[in-house]
């Protein structure tokens, strides 16, 4: 389509990319983390000379346009049309609205904008004034109350009755979940008397909200906005959308429980916090942090649904290779209540010095076994014995070890006991196959000049055609392509060239183009590649000449061997 080109011209991969994944240059190439897989180590890469992503773990690849649908779980015209707003680039009209789940989704994006307005003008109208004042005595400043777009639910159908006035269908009210249908088929405001904080996406659109009941003798405290076409509970984190930038430049990021903890904490300057709301952390809330920063700081609420919740969390986060520490608040307070009592300054300092999961692991197990007798210090030491074996390396596993022996009051000699038990149990883990490099160190040079360098490239077409003997191997349907679509006169890049391979090849160009740190190449570099092939393939010849001439004077057939010799002479 001609308009995603023209966008993908315009779009710098690099800075989309970034907006998702902490990535380090080296070179021309970037590096990170991979978003679509679980990985201890990077194998994402992207390089912003071919504008082309690729993740050699677990096969994920594609343009930019690739990236923002598999990341965002969007359609083809979502990703178009988002790109496009995020860059100023006018949409071409007739062509985008063609998709019925985009025009859905446009729909309940502009549902939850005028309702978050709605909510906000609540707030701040005289119907407001009580609300006002709960946020003032709870601590909320006026600079959160703007920057969370907190607003009021009221009673009634207003919500409903505005929508309505706006033209939005019946469907679509129901669909954004912002208005509920009786049984009788009338609608009605999902959300009454309630404290609203929009819930938004990673990148800042509102797609949900939820909702504190004010009246206290309201039997569901918070209500949160339903599953939606946009809102997927699973996939959100609240707050993300601001956390993420100071996450990605701290290298930390802070999971707390609920909406009023992560404004308080925000309060506190640690603004890269984040919540998930009312559900048990997913897998994949854990993969949209680790894409900012491996490092999470869990501070849950110290009752016991909030311990509960802390140990499964960190299972889970250990599974996806997070580096976990755990804030410990004294007092029973959550992390909001606790700055209120504390001050910011005491609470920053709880979060920057959290110890690692180890000790909170250690403390609930000092709990659950008789410390005062050594077989018990030695059982409450055992029952941690499978968390040390989870991580990374033997020395980590040995420090570690030492030093929750030292805490618990264990016998060094214990330890050394256990942990060479431990070592001769663990099961080798093998890194991922990566694979097989079958590429000649030419192909690199000449590859990346051939698709990149538009001055070099006519002179190295040439030079490979007067090349005798075509090349054979694995590579050379590569350049039989590239050197087709040259005299065709077509367009030249990784890209087209890539589009234009059948998929086996299509990975064969990409370990060879992709996968490796820039080299700068020149015309002459090329060129010296070629030649060097045009001697091996000469060499290959002759050496098969000499032993056809060999062959044919041991069978004594002379003149087949002088026929050959003035082959060989003519070279
Ligand atoms: P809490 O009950 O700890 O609320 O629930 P809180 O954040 O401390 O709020 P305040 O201080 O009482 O106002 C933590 C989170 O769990 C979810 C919400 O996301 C809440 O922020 N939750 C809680 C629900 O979804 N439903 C509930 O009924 C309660
Ligand atoms: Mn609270």
């Amino acid at each position: 389509m001609e308009f995603a080109q023209h966008l993908k011209a315009q779009v710098d991969i690099v800075n989309v990319v970034s907006e998702y994944v902490r990535l380090r240059r080296i070179g021309n190439r970037l590096t990170g983390l991979c978003p679509f897989h679980n990985e201890k180590t990077p194998s994402f890469s992207i390089r912003a000379d071919h504008q082309f992503f690729r993740c050699f773990g677990c096969d994920a690849k594609g343009d930019v346009l690739n990236f923002v649908m598999m990341i965002e779980g969007i359609t083809f015209w979502e990703a178009l049309k988002k790109l496009a707003e995020q860059n100023g680039i006018p949409l071409p009209k007739q062509s985008l609205a063609s998709d019925d789940t985009t025009k859905l989704r446009a729909a309940l994006y502009e549902m939850h904008e005028i309702a978050a307005d709605h909510f906000r003008e609540n707030l701040f109208g005289n119907a407001g004034a009580s609300t006002r004042a709960y946020l003032k005595q709870r601590g909320v400043t006026e600079e959160s109350v703007h920057q969370f777009g907190i607003g009021l639910a009221d009673s009634g159908a207003r919500l409903q009755r505005l929508l309505e006035a706006r033209r939005f269908s019946k469907e679509q009210m129901e669909a954004s979940g912002l208005v509920g249908r009786r049984e009788d088929g009338s609608l009605y405001d999902r959300f009454r008397k309630r404290l609203m904080f929009p819930i938004h996406s990673e990148t800042g659109k509102i797609i949900g909200f939820g909702g504190r009941a004010l009246d206290p003798d309201e039997a569901a405290k918070y209500m949160n906005s339903p599953e939606t076409e946009i809102y997927k509970k699973s996939q959100i984190l609240f707050n993300l959308n601001r956390a993420k930038k100071t996450a990605m430049q701290t290298d930390r990021i802070v999971l707390v429980e609920g909406y009023m903890d992560v404004i308080g904490a925000t309060q506190a300057g640690v603004v890269e916090a984040v919540a998930t709301c009312g559900t048990a952390l997913t897998t994949q809330q854990i993969r949209a942090m680790k894409r900012h920063s491996q490092n999470l700081h869990l501070n849950f609420d110290p009752d016991s649904a909030g311990t509960k919740a802390a140990a499964r969390s960190i299972d889970l986060l250990l599974e996806e290779s997070m580096r976990v520490r755990v804030v410990e608040l004294e007092g029973g307070l959550d992390p909001d209540e606790f700055c209120k009592e504390h001050g910011a300054e005491t609470y920053r300092a709880r979060v920057d010095n959290a110890k690692s999961y180890f000790y909170w692991l250690a403390d609930r197990a000092r709990g659950k076994f008789n410390m005062r007798d050594p077989l018990g210090r030695t059982d409450a030491f055992q029952s941690l014995l499978p968390a040390i074996q989870g991580l990374g390396t033997e020395i980590e596993r040995y420090t570690v070890a030492n030093d929750l022996a030292g805490y618990l009051g264990v016998e060094a000699g214990l330890v050394l006991q256990h942990f060479k038990k431990m070592a001769a149990d663990r099961v080798e883990r093998r890194p991922l196959p990566r694979a097989e490099l079958t590429a000649h160190s030419t192909d690199r040079i000449l590859l990346p000049l051939l698709l990149q360098n538009d001055d070099a490239r006519p002179q190295l077409v040439a030079a490979l055609r007067d090349m005798t003997a075509p090349r054979m191997g694995a590579t050379g349907p590569l350049y039989v392509t590239i050197m087709a679509m040259h005299e065709a006169g077509e367009s030249i890049s990784f890209v087209t060239v890539h589009e234009r391979l059948p998929e086996g090849l299509r990975k064969l160009l990409e370990d060879i183009v992709l996968k490796d740190d820039i080299t700068v190449a020149t015309l002459e570099d090329g060129l010296a590649c070629i030649e060097a092939w045009r001697r091996e393939s000469q060499g290959e010849a002759e050496r098969d000449l000499k032993a056809q001439i060999r062959q044919a004077e041991r069978e004594g057939r002379f003149d087949d061997a002088l026929r050959l010799m003035t082959l060989l002479k003519k070279g």
